[in-house]
């Protein structure tokens, strides 16, 4: 017999396999609860869009110039998976106008032409809010108060706020010539892996990692004096917002983030539990012009994104959320001709108990052995005496194996009496966390 071909994901994708999905889901569900208690709707926007609306994201950034999924489609049009949620909610904006502030989340897949290593994928997914229309440093506050709910949500300790400004457009402009000047004048100073970026995207030498880099940098000029004085006001703002509730933070000055649209305020959340390269959870900031780039008027936003696949492997690495218990709460067995197996599986499901069966007429060893497998709290048998007798035998899996006989017509009522009993149920062992 020859060999079949067999086929893998693609590099930089994986399959999320149930017990992850579901914890997948229920960070979903965190977040979507933090999002709507904060007055953001959901949002979807297309996988796909014009490639000039990602485009806007600015001809310094990787994202656009390396990293784009686009393709020419069958009617010629020029499009790109898209590799981040701003540019997309920005054109929906813009299309429909709703009225400001307008207030969104969203989630889903974003794809970038990337190197995969762990927490950096080609197809990867991010949960994310923007509020566009309102210049108010109340807003920041409110975005980064989200996202620090989340992170509290889900239980992680280990998380490090840093903010920085970018103050306005023109500073950005004019600060971003200055860094480039001083780059260039000190170029051979600089790790050749930094030289390339002097051109196109001086800032991200800020935040090299390079010491040779990072000397020439504190030698430049500095942000703080590019500012105005409206711009410190908003940052100082900010700064107060966030300490009056509560949420920790650092000020970190290098902080740049490698999207070119950014203006004001911008924020990371960093997990110390992760790697260096990888450990950026969450990022966002305002982007007071993306609006007017896209066609509309000039209309100021902000926003973060976070990574669900970063978001989970730090929640691993500190050991919380565990993966939600999927599992079944009820197995039944029945070795007679499998009717009473499909009727009581229908009957729990009906009352909101998770039960399930083996198929194809398997021996009662064989059905037992797939209860066992399954983790269920209690196993329901039906052999022949039982169907006879108008009875069920409800077996307990766990912790004693103790076996009741009990009248058919009150078994889905005893069940539910025996795992509002059981503890088990509800909270899942160690190694359930992956
Ligand atoms: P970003 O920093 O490019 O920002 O991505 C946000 C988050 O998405 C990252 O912190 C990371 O957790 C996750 N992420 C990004 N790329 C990958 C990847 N290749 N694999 C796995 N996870 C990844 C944005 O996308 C902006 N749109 C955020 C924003 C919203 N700014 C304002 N509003």
């Amino acid at each position: 017999m020859t060999k079949k071909n067999t086929f893998q994901t693609p590099i930089g994708t994986r399959d999320v396999e149930p017990a992850d999905a579901a914890r997948w889901q229920a960070l979903i569900s965190a977040f979507q609860n933090e999002a709507e208690l904060a007055g953001y709707g959901l949002l979807h926007t297309p996988i796909f869009e014009d490639l000039g609306v990602f485009r806007r994201l600015g001809e310094g950034t990787d994202v656009v110039t390396k990293e784009m999924y686009d393709f020419v489609d069958k009617g010629g049009r020029t499009m790109a998976l898209r590799p981040e949620g701003t540019a997309a909610v920005c054109r929906s904006f813009v299309q429909h106008r709703p009225p400001t502030p307008w207030k969104v989340w969203y989630h889903g897949p974003f794809f970038r032409y990337e190197s995969p290593q762990a927490g950096r994928q080609r197809q990867f997914s991010q949960l994310g809010i923007e509020a566009i229309g309102s210049a108010d440093p109340d807003v920041d506050v409110e975005i980064i108060a989200v996202a620090a709910k989340v992170l509290e949500a889900v239980g992680l300790k280990r998380v490090l706020l840093l903010i920085n400004t970018m103050g306005d457009a023109d500073t950005r402009v004019a600060y971003t010539a200055a860094v480039r000047d001083h780059l260039k004048a000190n170029i051979t100073e600089l790790d050749a892996s930094d030289r390339v970026r002097v051109d196109d995207h001086p800032l991200r030498v800020l935040d090299s990692k390079h010491m040779s880099s990072r000397d020439v940098t504190t030698r430049g000029p500095q942000l703080r004096d590019f500012l105005s004085a409206a711009a410190i006001s908003h940052f100082e703002r900010v700064q107060t917002g966030l300490g009056a509730l509560g949420i920790a933070f650092a000020i970190e000055p290098r902080l740049v983030r490698g999207l070119d649209y950014y203006t004001h305020t911008l924020f990371e959340f960093q997990a110390s539990a992760l790697d260096g390269a990888q450990n950026t959870l969450c990022g966002g900031g305002r982007y007071d012009g993306l609006v007017e780039e896209l066609g509309g008027p000039d209309t100021p936003g902000i926003g973060f994104a976070m990574g669900i696949e970063r978001m989970l492997l730090a929640c691993d690495a500190e050991r919380t959320y565990p993966a939600p218990d999927i599992r079944p709460q009820v197995w039944v067995i029945d070795v007679t001709d499998g009717t009473s197996a499909r009727d009581l599986t229908h009957q729990l499901r009906a009352s909101g108990h998770r039960a399930d069966r083996s198929f194809d007429g398997r021996s009662m060893r064989s059905q037992m052995k797939a209860a066992d497998r399954s983790g269920a709290v209690v196993a329901l048998i039906v052999g022949d005496s039982e169907l006879a007798d108008g009875t069920v035998a409800v077996r307990r899996l766990r912790e004693s194996a103790d076996q009741a006989i009990i009248a058919r017509t009150d078994v889905v009522a005893h069940v539910a009496q025996v795992l509002a009993e059981s503890p088990a149920i509800s909270t899942p062992k160690d190694e359930d966390i992956q």
